[in-house]
């Protein structure tokens, strides 16, 4: 559902599909000081629907406060779970979710399991920048170590999702540059492809990248423009419910190698991207010249030049830092408190850590060397 006031149909919604006895869970309190959460009660009761809730996830969701939500669910016989807010609310209520119908633990499903079942979830975003309203993943934060991983599965890709632009607009500037990063970064994952032909889905790509460099910068001067916004929203599905992602390989290293850094410093997760994105471009684009080219100037609008593919590509990812600059993000490892010292656990963790097989597959093959070399580059 998209448009102004759509969180009035959240309580008809929720009776659609199948919910009763409803858990609400939000995060830090955006939602409450913006009178949101009033408003979905309000919604909720109108339709008899029962509820408790839930708040306190916080950016980088914690498995602790996931167990205890699954206890919550169990002992008050829940059957469907309201996400209010962003990325993080959401992939917790989907932990959630999918640890309530299952009997082990649920972290067996961010080693590898797929998730089969589980309590239906619906969302209600309050910020454009996971693409989890539309995505069939969770990404949650192990605090036995400290260390991020996501789980899949169509069982836990919501139920509906309410999309409500003005509900973004009481985000500060630097949440709202995050989103934007993440939005290009879904975007570019699926860019990096080793699948020949695929032009339609190589052209919604940009069309897509080139509305957030157009856009972005719009809500950032302007948090009422309702169009920017409403744009920046749409897009922010449309990079992560995998419809740009069809029939081509995807590449999910620069996430893999970001979610160490969110995970051990806490960063928000668009700037560690923004902090990984150019530098694992710089990396690997010898891997396929005439695509990163083709990126170059189609996207950063870099003048061409096929007898110098080179100069082109490293203009192409020039001009990317210069926009992320632009809109405030970071663009080392010092500025989101990383440390030197500590790039070989981040590069062991990421090929290595919770059962990983030693390399980083997708548009290039990365050994723990080499993640170690593109951290290097973020210095
Ligand atoms: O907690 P509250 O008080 O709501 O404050 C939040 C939080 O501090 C605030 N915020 C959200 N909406 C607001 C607002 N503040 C004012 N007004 C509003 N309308 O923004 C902060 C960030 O919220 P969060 O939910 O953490 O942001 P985001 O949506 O970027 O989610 C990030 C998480 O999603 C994961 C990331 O790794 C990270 O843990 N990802 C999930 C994916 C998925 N499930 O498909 C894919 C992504 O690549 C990503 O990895
Ligand atoms: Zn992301």
């Amino acid at each position: 559902m998209f448009g102004k006031g759509e969180e009035k149909s959240a309580g008809r919604l929720v009776r659609r599909f199948g919910g009763s006895r409803v858990l609400i869970h939000y995060g830090g309190g955006s939602a409450v000081r913006s009178g949101l959460l009033d408003r979905v009660k309000k919604s909720l009761d109108g339709e008899g629907v029962s509820y408790i809730e839930l708040g306190g996830v916080r950016p980088n969701p914690r498995s602790g406060l996931v167990r205890e939500g699954i206890e919550l669910c169990r002992k008050e016989k829940v059957d469907f779970i309201l996400a209010v807010g962003g990325g993080s609310a959401i992939d917790s209520s989907k932990a959630i979710a999918a640890g309530t119908l299952y009997d082990g633990d649920f972290w067996d499903f961010y080693t590898g399991k797929p998730i089969t079942e589980a309590l239906p979830v619906g969302t209600i975003l309050t910020i454009s920048a996971a693409g989890s309203e539309g995505s069939g993943d969770s990404v949650i934060t192990n605090e036995d170590g400290m260390f991020k991983r996501g789980a899949s599965g169509e069982a836990i890709r919501p139920a509906f999702s309410i999309l409500n632009p003005e509900l973004t607009e009481t985000l500060p500037a630097w949440q709202t540059a995050c989103g934007i990063t993440d939005i290009i970064a879904h975007l570019l994952e699926r860019y990096l492809t080793n699948t020949k032909d695929v032009v339609t889905t190589d052209r919604m790509i940009e069309g897509l990248m080139l509305a957030m460099i157009e856009e972005g910068p719009k809500a950032m001067d302007h948090p009422d423009d309702y169009e920017a916004r409403a744009n920046i929203m749409w897009a922010g599905m449309m990079a992560h419910n995998n419809s740009c992602g069809v029939g081509r390989s995807q590449c999910w290293n620069s996430h893999d190698i970001e979610h160490e850094l969110s995970a051990l410093y806490d960063c928000a997760h668009g700037a560690g991207l923004a902090v990984t994105f150019p530098a694992y471009l710089t990396y690997v684009w010898r891997h396929d010249p005439e695509r990163l080219r083709q990126l170059a100037v189609r996207v950063w609008g870099c003048e061409d030049d096929p007898e110098n593919p080179e100069a082109v590509i490293l203009e192409g990812i020039g001009r990317y830092r210069a926009f992320l600059r632009r809109i405030g993000m970071p663009l080392t490892l010092e500025e989101i408190g990383g440390r030197e010292e500590d790039i070989p656990k981040l590069a062991n963790s990421a090929c290595r850590g919770n059962g990983r097989g030693g390399t980083l597959d997708g548009f290039v093959s990365l050994t723990e060397e080499d993640v170690a070399n593109v951290y290097r580059l973020m210095l």
